[in-house]
């Protein structure tokens, strides 16, 4: 067997057999395939896909990669939650605590920001003092003793698609439905959870910018989990605009911890409630959603799954203020300047890709996965979707540490609104359901 004849059969389209998917991973991970023949591979898989055979074997080989993250000393359900990636989802820091409250473990690996979308681990290490490498006995005490943890990867978990997707980052090569699938649920098998939600963006902001293909990636991602006993259900949700208001690490720790308070922006709560009801149903708290939705609700306006963040934080180390007076604890960048429309009419919708890269322009996020990001920066958005602007009018605020970014920034929010004279129908927040 060799790396080239395997390049040229998936470039010609034919099928490859499990052997050849293991020499190729396994290959990689040694250091014995160089980036070069790993890249031309991952193009060919990008042009001539992978077959629902081959995803699930490529998924199976890539969760074996490293080690698994056992779970089962830790009594009652553990239902895990993903997302595909997108601009303002904070939903994690909101949704771990809402179902601890109720009962659930949240024992949650979550990843950092890369490209335009943020990542759970630099959003929560704006806060002063919160540690996000936990070792595994501090991770699995954590979800015994609070419910709910939130780490970065702890020990080697699918070691194989860290070095992968690092590849696919720089060689164009991560919007691809097989290799997407494969990516996620190889780190999802990895940790023993029973039962998993996946949101599958979809839009502007999101890698599946159209229905249909968001459709065909949440149906391959529930039927990998399924053949691996686990209750898998994927929400399509929509990414045609920033999730919430802020985009930005601290910034959206601050609407996270206002959600919490009971007080979140509408879009952004009733994609929580329906994240935490499906989990709930999926972890037998409840049987009927409409209940789930009902409690998951109540646990946002009478303060427990305010409580509960408050527990994890200080377990992890951090400043437990943070839910009492958020604006104080968390830092945000002094220069904070106006985005002005720039004609009259309605938001027909907000390219939550470039108002992403306004934030990592901002240096909110990272171009390099070794880069220091600044938590401080981001971008607010006071104008929505279907939101009556006059030109002139001011839609959304930059909060920058750098002047010499604020312009570059400020052109890439107004490129991202797109203004018409009518007004656009109303979008549900969720697209759809598999499960
Ligand atoms: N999230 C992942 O974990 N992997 C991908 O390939 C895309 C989104």
């Amino acid at each position: 067997m060799n790396m080239l004849e395997i390049i040229r059969k998936k470039r010609d389209g034919l099928k490859l057999t499990e052997e050849e998917l293991k020499y190729v991973v396994e290959g990689y991970v040694k250091g014995e395939i160089p980036d070069y023949q790993m890249s031309a591979f991952l193009m060919a898989v990008f042009f001539k896909h992978l077959d629902e055979d081959e995803t699930y074997t490529l998924t199976e080989i890539m969760a074996r990669s490293g080690d698994y993250l056992d779970l089962s000393g830790i009594p009652g359900k553990k239902v895990d939650k993903h997302s595909t990636g997108g601009v303002g989802d904070k939903t994690t820091l909101v949704v771990g605590p809402m179902v601890a409250a109720l009962g659930l473990n949240f024992a949650k690996l979550s990843g950092r920001a890369l490209g335009h979308s943020g990542g759970t681990i630099d959003k929560l290490e704006s806060i002063p003092g919160f540690r996000t490498s936990l070792d595994r006995e501090e991770f699995v005490e954590g979800v015994k003793k609070v419910g709910v943890v939130i780490s970065g990867q702890t020990g080697n978990i699918a070691p194989a698609d860290k070095k992968i997707y690092a590849l696919r980052d720089v060689t164009a090569t991560v919007d691809e439905i097989s290799l997407i699938a494969s990516s996620i649920m190889s780190k999802k098998l990895a940790v023993g959870s029973d039962a998993m939600v996946i949101d599958v963006k979809v839009g502007s902001g999101a890698f599946m910018k159209n229905i249909e293909d968001a459709r065909k990636l949440a149906n391959l991602l529930v039927k990998i989990g399924k053949m691996h006993g686990r209750r898998t259900v994927a929400l399509l949700t929509d990414m045609d605009q920033p999730l919430g208001r802020m985009v930005g690490n601290a910034l959206e720790v601050l609407e996270a911890v206002e959600t919490l308070q009971g007080h979140g922006p509408e879009d952004f709560e009733t994609l929580c409630v329906e994240i935490a009801a499906h989990m709930l149903v999926l972890g037998e708290v409840y049987s009927k959603l409409e209940r789930a939705r009902m409690e998951a609700r109540k646990v946002l306006k009478d303060g427990r799954a305010l409580e509960k963040f408050k527990q994890m934080v200080e377990y992890q180390g951090g400043n437990p203020r943070v839910v009492d007076d958020p604006e104080n604890v968390l830092t945000f960048a002094s220069n904070i300047v106006d985005v002005r429309a720039q004609d009259e009419g309605f938001v027909d919708h907000i390219n939550a890709e470039k108002v992403g890269m306004a934030v990592v322009m901002l240096g909110g996020g990272r171009t390099r996965k070794d880069e220091r990001i600044d938590h401080s920066v981001g971008v607010e958005i006071l104008k929505k979707r279907g939101d009556k602007v006059k030109k002139g009018d001011v839609i959304a605020h930059i909060y920058a540490s750098d002047f010499q970014k604020i312009q570059k920034a400020r052109e890439l929010v107004e490129e991202a609104y797109h203004i018409t004279s009518t007004k656009p129908a109303k979008v549900p927040i969720i697209h759809g359901v598999v499960a």
